[in-house]
C-alpha cells in the first residue's frame, strides 16, 4: 500500500528571522513512516522542520509552512491508499510577512493573525484513500476527537493527550472510526504505537475485522 504520512510542526513566517510554530517534534510521525516501511508500504513523508533521521525508504518532501503543506497534501493524494495527518499544523498565520526585520521598540506589539487553510477539512469528500487524523487534546479528548472525526470528514481519528504526547518518545492512543468503532493503545514507545497503528489501518483496508 502506499501511504502518506505528514509529521511535524509547520513554520508561519512573522518577519525574516522569526515565525509562529508549536512544539511538535515529528517523532509520533516518524514513527509510522519507519512502521509502514517495516510492514513493506510505500512511504511518502511530508516533513515539516524536525531534527529526526530520514526514514530509510521513504520518498521525504520537506516543507515549511501550512500553505506549502497544504498544497504537497494535495498533490501526493492524487496516489496514495492512506493518508495519516500527523502533522501539527499550525491554527494561525500572521496575516502579512514583514520583509525586513522588525525592529524592537519600548512600546506593546500586536501581530494580527489570520486562520490556514484546514487541509483534512479541504480534502474531496469522495475519494479513493483512507483518512486518519490525529486529534491533540488537553481536555475532553473523547469529544473532542469525535467532533474532528466528524468534521473533518476522516476515517478514524486517532486521539492523543498533547501533555503526554508532546516531545516525548512516548505515546498512548485512542482510535475513532468512522463507523463508530474504537480502539485504545495503551502508554508505550510511539515506535510501538506506530506498529500497532499500522496493523490497525492494515486490517481496516483490507476489509478485515480489526
Ligand atoms: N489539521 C489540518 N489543517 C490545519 C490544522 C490541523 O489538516 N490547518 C489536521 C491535523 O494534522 C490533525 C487534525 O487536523 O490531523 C486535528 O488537528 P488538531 O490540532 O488536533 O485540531 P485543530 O483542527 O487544530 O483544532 P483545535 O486546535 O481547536 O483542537
Amino acid at each position: 500500500m502506499r501511504f502518506l504520512i505528514t509529521a511535524g510542526p509547520t513554520r508561519e513566517p512573522i518577519d525574516p528571522v522569526r515565525y509562529i510554530s508549536n512544539r511538535s517534534s515529528g517523532k509520533m510521525g516518524y514513527a509510522i513512516a519507519e512502521a509502514a516501511l517495516e510492514a513493506g508500504h510505500e512511504v511518502v513523508l511530508i516533513s515539516g522542520p524536525v531534527g529526526l533521521k530520514r526514514p530509510r525508504g521513504a520518498a521525504v518532501v520537506p516543507i515549511s509552512t501550512s500553505d506549502q503543506m497544504f498544497d504537497a497534501v494535495q498533490e501526493q493524494t492524487r496516489n496514495c491508499d492512506v493518508l495519516v495527518m500527523c502533522a501539527a499544523v499550525a491554527d494561525y498565520k500572521p496575516v502579512a510577512v514583514f520583509t525586513k526585520k522588525l525592529k524592537k521598540r519600548d512600546a506593546k506589539l500586536s501581530l494580527e493573525l489570520i486562520p490556514t487553510r484546514d487541509i483534512l477539512a479541504s480534502l474531496p469528500k469522495s475519494r479513493k484513500y483512507f483518512v486518519v487524523g490525529f486529534a491533540a487534546e488537553t481536555e475532553s479528548i473523547e469529544t473532542s476527537a469525535r467532533k474532528k472525526l466528524l468534521k473533518k470528514n476522516c476515517d478514524a481519528v486517532v486521539a492523543n493527550d498533547a501533555r503526554i504526547a508532546m516531545e516525548s518518545d512516548e505515546n498512548q492512543v485512542e482510535i475513532y472510526f468512522r463507523d463508530g468503532e474504537t480502539k485504545k493503545i495503551s502508554r508505550a514507545s510511539k515506535k510501538i504505537v506506530a506498529h500497532e497503528l499500522i496493523k490497525m489501518f492494515e486490517k481496516r483496508l483490507t476489509k478485515k475485522i480489526v
